[in-house]
């Protein structure tokens, strides 16, 4: 018969093992979960990698991953098929220009500013070669995408584009632009040669008045664009003489009223010839103006003060330096100390008070000297 003390015992082992039971059935189910969410979590790590990858696949740029050693990790099929399968483990500068070196040119190293600025750096064009040795031209970025436990940047991601279809476009375009502006040079020449032809005695007045021009624009600080422009309009600012007779523009002694409202029209003429060419700067507009005044008594509108434009005002004071300087049919020279007079005296009236200055400047403290 079973005591009392035994009976307890054999209830508290009877517990016991129900309890023992419970915790190994817990376990063995936790463990279960476990795995199960481990499996889940390594199933959704290996669809994050396979979207990851398919990305950078699918991105229409080369892709690398470089070390602090600038040394590639890792690159994209792209890459790879421009730059060669083998590029993995070889320095940037030996995988992308082909050299045997880690660096290229370290003051520039995109990759090397990446791991100094710890952020992004980018470039717009680069060249570089290809697996076969062609050079391409690139627009790259560098960023850092990843760090050390000291907080130091580890890892950068390179991204190139190959932009080499856009720069030779943009340089056949250069080319044919300059191969135009070249001819355009050409015919200009041609015109105010053939001008001058008609017009012995003002042969060469184009060309000096375009250099005392350009010389005061040039004092005055214009930019490259304005002088530019001025130096085209001043080649051929008398262009409209072609129209005007012969026997007009070479008579010697006074001309008369009839003859001088004839000479008047080259500016309108001259325009009329321009305004169908486009050039860079407002040509025909210039020759039109060369010979307004600020006061309106100039021809052919009797334009005022800023209505004139300012390459108008600077060729008009040039033309008349040139002019009076300069032998003609009906006087001899008058020499360059008139020409000043003309002009100081009718600053602010007829003439551009800067653009008189500026002149002045040109030939006394310049020392310019007419040839
Ligand atoms: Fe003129």
């Amino acid at each position: 018969m079973k005591t009392a003390n035994i009976l307890e015992l054999e209830s508290f082992f009877v517990s016991e093992k129900v309890e023992n039971y419970e915790l190994i059935r817990r376990i063995e189910q936790l463990e279960k979960e476990n795995a199960e969410s481990r499996l889940a979590a390594r199933e959704s790590m290996r669809k994050c990698e396979a979207q990851y990858k398919a990305m950078l696949e699918s991105v229409d740029a080369h892709m690398t991953l470089v070390d602090r050693n600038l040394v590639i990790q890792w690159a994209n099929e792209k890459a790879k098929k421009n730059f060669g399968h083998d590029i993995l483990g070889k320095s940037c500068c030996e995988a992308l220009y082909g050299k045997k070196e880690l660096c290229c040119d370290p003051s520039s190293c995109l990759t090397r500013q990446a791991f100094r600025n710890g952020g992004t750096v980018r470039r717009r064009s680069m060249k570089m070669k290809d697996k076969n040795g062609t050079g391409k031209y690139f627009e790259g970025t560098a960023r850092v995408v990843s760090w050390d436990d000291d907080g130091k940047p580890s890892v950068v991601v390179k991204i190139y584009k190959d932009i080499t279809g856009r720069k030779l476009a943009e340089e056949e375009l250069r080319n044919n632009m300059k191969q135009m502006r070249k001819n355009l040079d050409g015919t200009i020449q041609a015109i105010a040669r053939t001008v001058e032809t008609r017009d012995a005695y003002t042969a060469g007045h184009q060309r000096r008045t375009t250099d005392i021009a350009g010389a005061v624009a040039y004092g005055m600080g214009l930019s490259k664009q304005v002088i530019d422009g001025i130096r085209m309009a001043g080649v051929i600012h008398d262009l409209g003489k072609i129209s005007v007779p012969a026997e007009i523009l070479s008579k010697p002694g006074q001309i008369s009223e009839s003859e001088f409202s004839l000479i008047k029209q080259h500016p309108q003429a001259g325009y009329e010839i321009l305004k169908g060419i486009d050039f860079k700067w407002p040509v025909a507009d210039i020759v039109l103006q060369h010979h307004e005044r600020l006061n309106g008594s100039g021809y052919p509108f009797g334009l005022k003060d800023e209505e004139i434009l300012l390459e108008a005002r600077i060729l008009g004071v040039a033309d008349v330096i040139e002019a009076m300087a300069s032998h003609r049919p009906y006087r001899p020279a008058l020499g360059i100390d008139d020409a000043f007079e003309e002009i100081t005296m009718k600053s602010g009236t007829l003439y551009d008070p800067d653009v008189v200055d500026a002149s002045i400047d040109l030939f006394t403290k310049r020392g310019y000297q007419l040839h």
